[in-house]
């Protein structure tokens, strides 16, 4: 009897544990399976679409799919991807399918393809490190002290490893140590011999997008375009996938597998005639600013067709 009851209580604790998050803990957002109530005292707050956390308060309340779907950005009309990619997918980018390159920094990275591809005068530096990881043990790690002449970018020095195909598509995970800034930031850059360089950055504190042949930014800068964009908090995996087309100019985003309007063409101010046709693609750090940066990159890919995250 006394090992029964020990047992019955057992099942007990372990019921309360399963049925409540504890503070700080996640309860909800996409696929997520476990609790959604929080322990008395605490709030289920949504943060996004995909984590829900328990926060002090007083309500214990569940995070609705309602509130949930609220939150998701309207997917733009014009995109040419319609298959949605779950995004539990897993595609580590280690051992690439055709058309397919990618590196997940864990054993031998083939330097043939994966090379630093750009530094400044100052430099920063590019190392493969243990410290953070999205998947398995290592990452790539940017560390760039801020100021344009402090840049560093590593990546592939010719996209041709791709084919010559018109469709370009990047997966890639980033952790910023830093929050995204008002001020001007890149983190990717692929040099187009025409235009000179199209980038993925920050302004605004948003996710942006740049081109330097005449400083164009996506979103436009307003209010309402930025909103369409997302920000960037420091020390948080961010799955970014990007599509560009070299015969249309489309350039499409999409992070942790939700489509971010104001960061797909066509926009107004961006325009429609600008068709980048780049040669090589890189993950770094350079600020216009003076906004250091630590990075971690993990998992990265580039192919023709959309690769999720
Ligand atoms: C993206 O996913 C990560 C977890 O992988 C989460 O911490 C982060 O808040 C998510 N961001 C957005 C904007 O959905």
């Amino acid at each position: 009897m006394a090992v029964l009851s020990k047992v019955f209580l057992a099942l007990i604790a372990a019921s309360v544990v399963v049925g409540q998050s504890q503070p700080y803990g996640q309860c909800g957002g996409q696929g997520w399976s476990g609790a959604t109530t929080c322990t008395s005292g605490w709030t289920c707050t949504v943060s996004n679409p995909f984590y829900s956390q328990c926060l002090p308060g007083t309500a214990t309340t569940t995070a609705t799919t309602t509130t949930l779907s609220t939150t998701k950005s309207t997917p733009p009309a014009t995109t040419t991807s319609t298959t949605p990619v779950s995004t539990t997918t897993t595609a580590t980018g280690s051992s690439p399918s055709s058309g397919v390159i990618g590196t997940d920094f864990e054993g031998t990275v083939d330097s043939s393809v994966w090379s630093v591809i750009v530094t400044a005068q100052s430099g920063g530096s590019a190392t493969i490190d243990t410290t953070k990881a999205h998947s398995g043990t290592h990452s790539l790690k940017i560390v760039s002290t801020g100021g344009y002449s402090n840049h560093i970018f590593y990546g592939v020095s010719n996209l041709n490893a791709l084919g010559s195909g018109s469709n370009i598509y990047g997966r890639y995970y980033a952790n910023f140590l830093n929050a995204f800034t008002q001020d001007h930031t890149t983190h990717m850059m692929m040099t187009d011999p025409v235009s000179q360089t199209l980038r993925m950055g920050g302004q605004f504190g948003v996710l942006d997008w740049n081109r330097a042949s005449d400083d164009s930014i996506m979103p436009d800068g307003s209010p309402s375009s930025n909103a369409g964009s997302i920000a960037i908090a420091g020390n948080t995996w961010y799955c970014i996938e990007f599509h560009l087309s070299r015969t249309t100019g489309q350039i499409e985003t999409w992070v942790n597998g939700s489509a971010i309007s104001s960061l797909t063409t066509p926009q107004t101010r961006w325009g429609s005639s600008y068709i980048p046709n780049p040669s090589n693609w890189g993950l770094g750090w350079e600020s216009y600013g003076s906004d250091p940066n630590t990075v971690w990159y993990d998992d990265i890919a580039l192919g023709t067709s959309r690769l999720g995250c």
